[in-house]
Order: structure tokens, then sequence, then C-alpha cells
């Protein structure tokens, strides 16, 4: 009996104990199970980002990108203009203690296109682009080339639709603006350097854009060297020499915004089409010429992307002879190889979003030529207005033209002013300016003389028509009494 008490005791303790050890088990489990699911904040997860439809780095991308454009200092420096702009006139008193009007003249020297700021800031979801750290490491895209073949084919499509380049027949080349491009093509048109071949003589009519000059001059390579303007050799100079000529031809010039052509007879011309879009001239006709130039910072106005392209005639190569003709092809991408090995792949993305955008809009309500014709052509009114009461200084004359882009006759609507100063003392046509608060880009930079200055009007809104001509052209003196509390940037070293 004794041993089956004790029998029954030690079974109940063993029971007991299983019990106990499932119940902590179970309570265990139950600590760790609200653990997991009851702590206070969950982990961020990319999808908890926000109701961003599923999208997680983008969404925050796209935050950041809002925010930093969302400060009016982004992008060219606004907020530094608005300051500038309520310190323009300030009171100063001199040795005397007599109150002096002291003032900052403005910078209308540059060729920076912000006039098309606007036209953005209404296309900001359109024309945004974003990427991220680990999209487009490589040096080449997936066809192993430096160029985006979808960005070569909006180009042409773009060309064709606006009617201002004949493009089928045409290599198209890319260059980190169009000025890595101006010495990129002199190089490939040169004869090789060797004892036996002098340079090519690189040449250009007055008035010029200085950067052909300066970029010849600075490469400095046996094969070419700048040999001063067209008018020294047109007359029968180009024709009995034994000379390779390069001829740069700009059309619509820079600075005066005449339409132009080669001067020289039998040599090769880089036609610079710059401005060469329906915001900024008529378009008379599509250019065929066999080397073009073109750049997005006066189409689009993004300057600051670098992206210039180039277009070389085929059919033209193959006539003069293939050997020689992929001699050039050679030289060019050789060029573009050893000095930036590719354009940016980055810029490509965004000039092919960009172009997108205008094509989607062309001859639409919300196309930027008609956009940037308005904002040019009372640009050009308003100067005009003001000028044509003064006998001092005059500008260039431009008739209005058929357009076949707009297919109506335009008012003019240039890039730059070219400012002529009639009176006699005015010898220098920039201090005449400067006298009257603008900063201009002296005709001495482009072999013009000192009579003539470029005014551009191509920046944003508030600088030219706040500059709207605060100085009276007319006055005998200068308005200021002092001298500009800074040096106004050295306009003339800058290719603008
Ligand atoms: C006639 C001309 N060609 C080329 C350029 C340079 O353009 P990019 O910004 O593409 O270097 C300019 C700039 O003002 C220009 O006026």
């Amino acid at each position: 009996m004794e041993t089956g008490r004790h029998g029954s005791q030690s079974l109940g303790s063993a029971w007991l104990g299983l019990h106990v050890l499932l119940c902590s088990s179970l309570l265990l489990n139950a600590i760790f199970f609200a653990h997991h699911f009851l702590r206070a904040s969950p982990p961020p997860t990319p999808e908890r980002l926000g109701d961003g439809g599923g999208l997680s780095w983008a969404l925050q991308a796209a935050r950041e990108a809002e925010a930093v454009a969302a400060a009016d200092c982004s992008g060219h420096g606004g907020v530094y203009r608005i300051a500038l702009r309520h310190l323009t006139h300030r009171h100063m008193r001199g040795p005397d203690g007599s109150v002096l009007l002291q003032w900052f003249p403005f910078n209308l020297c540059s060729g920076n296109p912000l006039f098309l700021e606007p036209y953005w800031r209404r296309h900001a979801a359109a024309s945004a682009v974003v990427f991220s750290g680990w999209h487009r490491l490589s040096y080449i895209t997936t066809d192993g080339a430096f160029h985006s073949v979808e960005l070569v084919r909006h180009i042409r499509r773009l060309h064709t639709a606006v009617g201002n380049a004949v493009v089928d027949d045409k290599h198209v080349v890319f260059g980190v603006g169009s000025t890595q491009l101006i010495n990129a093509l002199v190089y490939a048109l040169s004869p090789e350097g060797n004892a036996a071949s002098p340079p090519a003589s690189v040449v250009a009519t007055v008035p010029y854009y200085p950067a052909y000059k300066s970029q010849t001059d600075m490469f400095d390579g046996r094969e070419y060297r700048w040999d001063g303007t067209t008018a020294a050799w047109a007359k029968n100079g180009s024709r009995n020499s034994t000379r390779d000529f390069i001829e740069f031809v700009t059309s619509p010039n820079n600075p005066d915004t005449t339409l132009r052509e080669p001067v020289l007879a039998g040599s090769s011309a880089i036609v610079d089409h710059a401005y060469y879009w329906p915001h900024l001239t008529h378009i008379p006709a599509p250019a065929d010429e066999d080397v073009m130039l073109f750049t997005a910072s006066k189409l689009s106005g993004h300057a600051g992307s670098r992206f210039g392209h180039a277009a070389s005639n085929k059919a033209c190569h193959c006539k003069w002879a293939l050997v020689r003709d992929e001699n050039v092809a050679k030289r060019a991408i050789s060029y573009s190889r050893q000095s930036t090995y590719g354009v940016s792949r980055d810029t490509q993305l965004r000039m092919l979003k960009i172009l997108k955008v205008i094509m989607a809009n062309l001859q639409g309500k919300d196309d930027i030529f008609a956009f940037g014709y308005d904002v040019m052509v009372s640009r050009w009114r308003t100067l005009n207005a003001v000028v044509s009461r003064s006998t001092r200084i005059t500008l260039q004359k431009i008739r209005p033209q058929y357009c076949p882009y707009f297919k109506k006759t335009k008012e003019p609507s240039p890039a730059y002013a070219w400012v002529k100063c009639e009176w006699e003392q005015d010898v220098d046509c920039y201090q005449t300016l400067l006298g009257a608060g603008i900063i201009s880009r002296s005709g001495i930079s482009n072999d013009a003389g000192s009579r003539y200055t470029r005014v551009s009007l191509l920046k944003t809104q508030d600088e030219t028509s706040t500059c709207s001509w605060r100085g009276s052209p007319n006055s005998s003196t200068p308005r200021s009494t002092a001298e500009p509390l800074q040096a106004p940037a050295p306009c003339e070293t800058v290719n603008c």
C-alpha cells in the first residue's frame, strides 16, 4: 500500500512539473509574440514612405528635389538677384558729408538663356528626371556607344519638325556644349600635322563670336592656327593661297544677329546655328551645310547641362574622297575620346526628356518657340521704343520677315542688341553704357571696335525689365556721381 501511495504521489508531482514547463513555455512564446507584434514603433520600410503608390526611393528623391526647387536661390542665384535689386540704389555719404547716389550696374553681358526658365517652371513635372545611384554607372550605353541612339533619333525628329536643318544625310556628333565641338571640328577638318602641310588658317568675319579665336589660340596645334578675319583673304587671297581655310560662320550671328553665309571660296565652313530656332529668328529654309553646329543652351535654355551637337554631311564627305573622309571622322571621334570620353550620360538622359516635352507641345498652345518668341519680341520692342528717343545710341536694323514655322510674318526677336555709340565723344561704347548702369560686352572682343557693344536680351525678366534702361542714353553725363562700389565683372573674358 505504502509503495502504491508513494507511486501515485511521484506521478502527481511529475504531472505538475510538466504542467509548469508547458505553461512557462506558453508564457515565453506569448511574450515573444507580443514583443514582435506590439512594439511601439515599427521599423521604417521603403513601402512606408508615404502613399506613393508603391514608390520608395523615387518618392523620397522627388520630395528632396521639390524642397530644393522651392528655394528661390536654387539653380541660378535668384535670391541674390532680388537682394541686389534692393541694393541697386542706395545712399552713401561722401567725404564732405553730402549724400551720393551709389549704384550697382546690371549685368547684361552674358548670353545666359534664363528667359526660358518660366516655361520650364510650367512644365516642372513633365520635364523632371529621376534616377538613382546605381543607374548609368557605365561609360557606355547598352549598345556599346557613347551616345544615346534614342537622343539622336529625337534630335533628327526635332530638326525635321521645326524645319531648321536637313538631317537625313548627316552624322550627328555630341559635344560637351557646342564649345567643345568648336575645337573638335577645327581639329577634324585640319590636315594632319606634318612638316609638308602648312597649318590650316582658321578665320571668321567681323563681328564674330570670340570663342572661335580664343579656342583656336588656346589649343595652339601644329595643324591649325587663328589667321584673323575673312576680310584680309576675301578678295583673292583665299583663292591664290595654298593654305587650307576653316571658316567659322555664325547664322544668325552673335553679336549682330544677321543671317550669314561663308565668305571665302573653297574653304571648309563650320556653320554655327546656335540661334537658328524660331524664337530667335525667322527660319527662311532648312539649313543644309556640310558641317553645322547646334546647342541646347539657346534652344531650350539648358546651358548648364552642357550639351551641343554637330551634324556633318555624309554625302559630301564621300564626294570629296572616301579615305580623307574616314580620316576626318576618326579624328573627330578621337578628339572626343581623348578630351572627355563621351558626353555625360546623365546629361543625355535629361536632354532626351527635354526634347520629348518640346516635341509634345510643338505647334500647340504651350509651344516653347511661341513662348520664347513672345518674351523676346516684347524685349526688342521695349528696347527700340527707348532707343528711338535717343540720338546717342543706335541698334542693328532688322525687318519683319515671314517665318514658315509660325506661318506668318514676324517682328524681330533677336538674342542680342548690337549697340553703336553715335556721339563723337563716346569712343568707348562699353563705358557709355556702364555710365547708364549696364554691363555689356565690348565690340573690342570681336574685332568690331570700341564704338560697338553687345547687350544680351536672353537673361531673366527681372534683369532685363528692371534694367529697362535706367540710364538715359541721351544724357551727356553719366548718371552716377560716384564709381560703382564693385568693379564690374570683366565681360571680355567670358565666352558668352
Ligand atoms: C554662336 C555661339 N556658338 C556657341 C556657343 C556656346 O554654346 P554652348 O553653351 O553649347 O557651349 C554660344 C554661346 O553663347 C554662341 O553664342
